[in-house]
């Protein structure tokens, strides 16, 4: 009897101290910090202001969006992506990214910057209001497919808010909440249901509803995530080909190009963290003291602002080793990403010279294109990605090393069409 007594207090400390140490560290499905709502917020409210009355702590760190600052690679400033990569209106010549191309900033800009980028014009539509604002599922609601090509100046004057609240929560649980249709669509086509998931899993997926590559369909200009066949760029190109899709054609090569969005979500999904359960707002989000509460951060930018809070639950190494870690990852990845730009240029310069040699070997010719296209399609991938590499080092850097060896390939390719001309 004793025994068996003792035997279940070491059972409940093994517990408690198994509990205490999942808390500590690892993906934890830690409890939701207990917020009582100030006020109700009434159905179908899109102003994170009206928002902000039920949660003011919550509406003030939003409202840090607005902050700049950046670090080495990334952070929050409109600077030029151009600056850094000198060659990328080369690369996207022909293109609406060869016009504009700026860093990505805090949430509350989303909507004035989509407004401003010059690569908005008159045949742009609805569709590239899709991850900018909170009246977007709402409008697809009372539109349908329709939403999607109407005219994004008609879509804009329906548009009064960047991202916000109503993007994420629902309003009278405050669960969050997947909102944008595409997401749902296209991870049950992969045997997800959305509506199941659970807590850690929403912690990554309210994100993945914009953080990644998406394409138009042809004719109804759905937003639509290529995710059929995988995440991998290798995956998500096999898929492209299978459809016949293209963005543009290059005026250098000729050659039928691919663009890649922002595929966050498909990179860490591979990487080391997310396949360790680590979530987005694990990261991006992480707990802080404000006055007595301790809430989730609500400015979302880059962790390594926050190194402490953000990774210092689970790394006890100190913040100088995981800057020096990130640092390093990040320049492999830049310094070959640079390269595997420069591969690409040569390739374009290589093709077009072939294109317009007379004679030339046809056949070559295609296999160039086609190669020129892999090359671009992979360091685009890994450059489009906002993280440098970091959310997935060994994925990045494979796809930068196919990249050039494709670019490559393809100017000997056009070389040896232009020499085979007699
Ligand atoms: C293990 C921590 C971690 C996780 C998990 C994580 N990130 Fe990151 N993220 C980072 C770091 C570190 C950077 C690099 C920031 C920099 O260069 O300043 C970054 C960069 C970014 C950036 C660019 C920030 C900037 O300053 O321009 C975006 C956007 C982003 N992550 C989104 C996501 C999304 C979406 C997910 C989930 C699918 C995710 N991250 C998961 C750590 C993380
Ligand atoms: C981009 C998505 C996103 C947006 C936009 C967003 N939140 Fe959150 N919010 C989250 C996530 C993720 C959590 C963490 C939830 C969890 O751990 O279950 C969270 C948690 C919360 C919580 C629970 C307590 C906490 O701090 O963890 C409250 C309250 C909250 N948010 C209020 C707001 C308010 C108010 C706004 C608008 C001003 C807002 N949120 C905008 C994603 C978002
Ligand atoms: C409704 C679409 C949407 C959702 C949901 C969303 N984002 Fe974003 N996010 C964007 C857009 C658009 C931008 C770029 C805004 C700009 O540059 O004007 C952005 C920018 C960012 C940045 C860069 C900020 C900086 O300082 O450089 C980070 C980091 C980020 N998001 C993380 C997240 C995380 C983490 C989540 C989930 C908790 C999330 N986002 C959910 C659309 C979204
Ligand atoms: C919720 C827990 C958690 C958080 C938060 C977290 N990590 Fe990790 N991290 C892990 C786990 C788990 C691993 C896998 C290795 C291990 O088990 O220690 C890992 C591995 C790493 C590695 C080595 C592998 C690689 O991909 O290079 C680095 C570097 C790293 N983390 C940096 C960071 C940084 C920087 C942050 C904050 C921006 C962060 N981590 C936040 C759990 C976390």
């Amino acid at each position: 009897m004793i025994k068996s007594r003792k035997l279940s207090y070491l059972f409940l400390v093994v517990i408690v101290l198994g509990i205490s140490f999942l808390a500590g560290c690892g993906p934890s499905d830690k409890t939701i910090a207990a917020v009582q709502p100030a006020a109700s917020i009434p159905d179908g409210e899109l102003d994170p202001a009206v928002w902000g009355k039920a949660f003011p702590n919550h509406y003030a760190s939003y409202l840090k969006n607005n902050e700049g600052g950046m670090t080495e690679y990334g952070g929050s400033d409109k600077v030029s992506k151009y600056k850094k990569e000198p060659l990328l209106p080369e690369l996207y010549k022909g293109y609406g990214f060869a016009k504009e191309y700026n860093e990505d900033r805090g949430h509350t800009y989303a909507l004035q910057d989509v407004r401003e980028i010059k690569r908005v014009g008159p045949t742009t539509t609805g569709s590239c209001m899709t991850c900018k604002s909170p009246a977007v599922p709402g409008l697809i609601d009372k539109m349908g497919l329709q939403y999607y090509s109407a005219p994004f100046s008609e879509i804009s004057k329906a548009t009064n808010h960047s991202i916000a609240c109503a993007d994420c929560h629902d309003n009278k649980t405050m669960a969050l909440k997947v909102t944008r249709p595409a997401f749902v669509k296209a991870m049950a086509a992969r045997g997800v249901d959305v509506n199941k998931a659970s807590r850690q899993e929403m912690r990554s997926y309210v994100c993945g509803q914009c953080h990644v590559e998406y394409y138009f369909k042809k004719d109804t200009k759905e937003v639509t995530f290529p995710w059929d066949k995988g995440f991998s760029p290798d995956d998500i190109e096999k898929y492209y080909k299978e459809i016949d899709f293209s963005d543009w054609e290059h005026p250098d090569s000729k050659a039928k190009m691919l663009k890649a969005q922002h595929p966050e979500f498909e990179m860490w999904s591979t990487g080391t963290h997310g396949t360790a359960g680590v979530a987005c707002a694990d990261c991006h989000m992480p707990y802080q003291k404000v006055g007595k509460n301790k809430i989730s951060s609500h400015q979302w930018t880059s962790p390594l602002k926050t190194l402490e809070q953000s990774c210092g639950a689970c790394h006890r190494n100190g913040t100088d080793w995981l800057q020096q870690r990130v640092n390093f990852t990040q320049k492999k990845t830049f310094d070959l990403l640079l390269q595997a730009e420069k591969a690409s240029d040569s390739a374009h310069k290589a093709v077009n010279k072939a294109v317009y040699t007379p004679g030339a070997d046809r056949q070559l010719v295609k296999q160039a294109q086609e190669l020129v296209v892999q090359g671009q399609w992979r360091w685009d991938f890994v450059a489009a990605e906002n993280s440098t590499g970091f959310h997935n080092p060994a994925l990045a850097l494979e796809t930068l090393g196919k990249s050039i060896d494709s670019s490559r390939q393809a100017e000997l390719l056009a070389n040896k069409a232009v020499g085979k001309k007699k």
